[in-house]
């Protein structure tokens, strides 16, 4: 397996064999709850229009108590999993803003409730909503080291601002898990990209802290400028221009964000570029808009979405933009596969979204103020209303207990 791995990389390395990497497979789980943003717009005595029109927001998911960040991200991979890619994956990269430990990564308790095999690499990544996409990039570097291994990238995410707050119609739950390997059947990743490093305080959150700090119209504004920058500079790069993608995806604090960015290049290209961009961009934010938030999901949330839910031709080209506050942004795109498709769990998601529960403002209210105990006290959990197969338990010792009920 070395030798053959070995022959593989130096054939790559002489430029006589070309390696793709990239998106093999998308799994997604959001919690069975939301809220209807019209009738949050009520309770906070503002114009719903605000929320759904001006923000972009129609609901937002709500994770029980007995939903975490490891579960979520546990949840979304388990629909992805075969036996072949449990044979292969050998790198675990966990991208989270709401992890739950400042030592332990949440990877290694998902690598064990998904009962991964024990010969690989499991590490946490954190720049806020960027470190997914940090991941995905340090993935592709070992797969064209090893090309037989398969990486499991997951972005998990509880966004919480706070009731009553500015930031509060933005906060969402779920998790994205995407395989990432040679020869994907989704999307082929392309080698060039553009990114950019500034130290700003936009938005953090401080290890005292549950809810995130944000100066939100200076994250805004930041969010566009980091977008410019690394347009610009993919361009140079690479010589493409506007017209050769068929969408432009982007990360979703929420859906009038990312709206905002396109527009910025809108006039780049011609009337028909212009209208494709435009009615992609909305597809793509199809399943934020139910979801909210999730941080460093979103930006995979809003590819999903598009591919989910528009037929798109192989061969497309599209762009993907993410965004860290703190703040790294980035600019990359990728290729879909022949009858990508067929490997995509549009059903799954759709029957995910068919079957939650909505949620009274009032009850929301309820659920958002539950917490788990800070003071080293032990706790069980009831599960039996979580429809999810992987929940959390409780604490005991001041550890986190967890079950898979499919097991
Ligand atoms: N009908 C339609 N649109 C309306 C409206 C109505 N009745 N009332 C207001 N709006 C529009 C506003 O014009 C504005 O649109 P614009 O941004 O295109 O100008 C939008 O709704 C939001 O209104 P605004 O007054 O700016 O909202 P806000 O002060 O409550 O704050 C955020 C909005 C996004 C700054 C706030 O939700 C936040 O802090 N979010 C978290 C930070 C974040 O997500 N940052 C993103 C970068 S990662």
């Amino acid at each position: 397996m070395k030798l053959f791995t070995y022959y593989q990389y130096e054939k790559v390395r002489k430029g006589e064999r070309e390696l793709k990497i990239g998106i093999d497979k998308i799994g997604f789980y959001t919690p069975q709850y939301y809220v209807d943003m019209n009738k949050l717009a009520v309770a906070r005595n503002v114009e719903p229009e605000k929320f759904t029109i001006g923000i972009g927001q129609d609901e937002m998911a709500v994770a029980p108590i007995t939903q975490d960040p490891v579960t979520l991200a546990a949840n979304a991979a388990l629909q992805i999993l075969d036996d072949e890619a449990r044979e292969k994956i050998d790198f675990v990269m966990f991208g989270t803003e709401s992890g739950i430990d400042h030592s332990k990564s949440a990877g290694v308790y998902v690598h064990q409730l998904l009962g991964l095999k024990p010969n690989a690499r499991t590490i946490e990544l954190k720049q806020a909503c960027y470190g997914a996409t940090a991941a995905i990039q340090l993935a592709k570097g070992h797969i064209a080291l090893n090309p037989e291994s398969k990486v499991l990238v997951l972005a998990s995410d509880i966004a919480r601002y706070g009731i009553n707050t500015p930031g509060e119609v933005t906060q969402g739950a779920g998790a994205v898990a995407l395989i990432i390997s040679a020869d994907p059947r989704i999307m082929v990743l392309d080698d060039a990209s553009a990114y950019l490093t500034k130290d700003i305080m936009d938005f953090w959150r401080p290890t005292y802290s549950d809810v995130a700090f944000v100066d939100g119209k200076y994250s805004n504004e930041q969010y566009l400028e980091f977008f410019g920058h690394v347009w610009d500079e993919y361009k140079e790069k690479t010589g493409l221009t506007i017209a050769d993608f068929e969408a432009i995806c982007y990360h979703l604090p929420y859906t009038k964000m990312g709206l905002k960015a396109l527009r910025t290049i809108l006039d780049e290209g011609s009337v028909d570029v212009q209208e494709r961009l435009k009615e992609n961009y909305q597809i793509s934010t199809l399943y934020s808009r139910k979801v909210g938030n999730i941080y460093t999901a979103s930006l995979y949330l809003s590819l999903l979405s598009l591919l989910e839910q528009k037929e798109l031709e192989a061969g497309s080209r599209i762009g993907l933009f993410s965004y860290g506050s703190g703040a790294v942004g980035e600019f990359f795109s990728g290729i879909l596969q022949p009858n990508y498709r067929d490997f995509l769990k549009i059903d799954h998601h759709t029957n995910l979204f068919n079957n939650r529960t909505e949620l009274s403002v009032s009850k929301y209210e309820e659920i958002f103020e539950e917490s788990l105990p800070t003071d080293g006290s032990s706790v069980d959990l009831d599960t039996t209303n979580d429809p999810a197969p992987i929940c959390l338990t409780g604490i005991k010792e001041h550890m986190r207990q967890y079950t898979n009920k499919n097991k």
